[in-house]
């Protein structure tokens, strides 16, 4: 039985920072044993252009705790205003390596976002010139379509007339929750690749519903059920390199969350490798997690892996706190369901 393991630093391709306090305190959680992570631009008001962008970069450097070694990779939120000349010289620049899609009103603070996707087109032409790739948020938002059937639909009504209009076009599916999602990356050429949170590995709509709502667990797009589970628990352990992890550790203040009308996100930054290292080896697959963590993303945007390592040991029930402080306010830490047993040693 495999009681340690070496593998190369990860990287996080989907994290939200949000800014201030906020960002005070969740920065060190991901910085503690990520390298990298592509930089969610949802801010109120989102990050739209290089200036946007180069500033909440300081924001996030300034930030970081002393000695702490992470680069964050900013993303830009596309809009149906984006100026593709901003955009590609911000892209040359080296200061943006993404750029988001988010359909206007899909979730937290996407009011900006694209509602006619013809008019983002030529933005997305651009895009595949450079090779700046697109981050998808993948849902429509159509009242009349079922919130369990939104990222399916999007595939068929959205993504993939896009992907034919703009051929050339490197696509990261994030968050995918579904096997519609899996089966689309595995049916496709290699300039489209999915990134899969830890909730989703873990939880169904159950273990969200049954026996009383809870809130912790409640993110976009929803968890689906078990058998949507399964499909992406297989893809993660797959070694298919087009998988890979974007935690989406979304913070929101503890009362945000425990609210009448819940705000959608999982924090599960402070025990992400932990939760996964459990997933992988309950899989029987942990020879599959340094692929999954560390290498399929730099492979898929181009960059070098990270020459350094991280070891995770098997011991005792990990200790870590329900929730960390935030300014005035709290942020509950996800709740695995299960004590953890792998220690991350830096
Ligand atoms: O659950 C989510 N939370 N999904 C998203 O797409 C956005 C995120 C957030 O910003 O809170
Ligand atoms: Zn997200």
């Amino acid at each position: 039985m495999t009681q340690s393991l070496t593998i190369r630093r990860p990287d996080d391709w989907h994290l939200h920072l949000r800014d201030g306090a906020m960002l005070q305190a969740v920065l060190p959680e991901t910085a503690r044993h990520f390298a990298r992570a592509i930089i969610m631009p949802n801010l109120v008001p989102p990050v739209v252009t290089m200036a946007d962008a180069a500033a909440y970069r300081d924001r996030i450097m300034a930030a970081l705790p002393e000695g702490a070694r992470f680069t964050p990779l900013m993303t830009l939120y596309l809009t149906e205003e984006t100026d593709p000349d901003d955009l590609a010289a911000a892209h040359a620049a080296g200061l943006v390596t993404a750029v988001k899609l988010y359909p206007a009103g899909a979730t937290t603070n996407s009011a900006s976002g694209v509602s006619n996707f013809e008019n983002v087109l030529p933005v997305l032409e651009r895009m595949a010139e450079i090779g700046c790739p697109l981050c998808v948020h993948g849902e429509v938002t159509d009242r009349e379509i079922d919130i369990f059937d939104r990222e399916a639909v999007f595939i068929e009504r959205v993504l993939d007339p896009i992907r034919a209009r703009v051929p050339g076009l490197r696509v990261i599916m994030e968050h995918i929750t579904t096997r519609d999602g899996a089966d689309y990356v595995m049916e496709n050429a290699q300039d489209l690749a999915a990134t899969i949170t830890i909730q989703h590995l873990m939880f169904d709509r159950n273990d969200m519903l049954v026996g009383g709502m809870r809130p912790h667990y409640y993110c976009l797009p929803i968890l689906k059920r078990r058998e949507h589970r399964e499909a992406l628990l297989a893809a993660a352990i797959s070694g298919d390199s087009r998988f890979f992890l974007g935690t989406d550790s979304a913070p929101h203040p503890t009362h945000a969350k425990e609210a009448t009308c819940c705000a959608a996100g999982c924090f599960t930054a402070p025990i992400a490798l932990s939760c996964l290292a459990s997933t992988f080896e309950e899989a029987g697959a942990l020879d599959k997690l340094e692929g999954f963590t560390s290498l399929h993303g730099p492979a898929f945007y181009g960059l070098p892996a990270n020459e350094d390592t991280i070891t995770l040991t098997k011991g005792a029930p990990l200790e870590y706190p329900a929730t960390i402080p935030a300014g005035e306010h709290t942020v509950t830490v996800f709740d695995p369901g299960q004590p953890l047993h792998w220690h991350v040693t830096p």
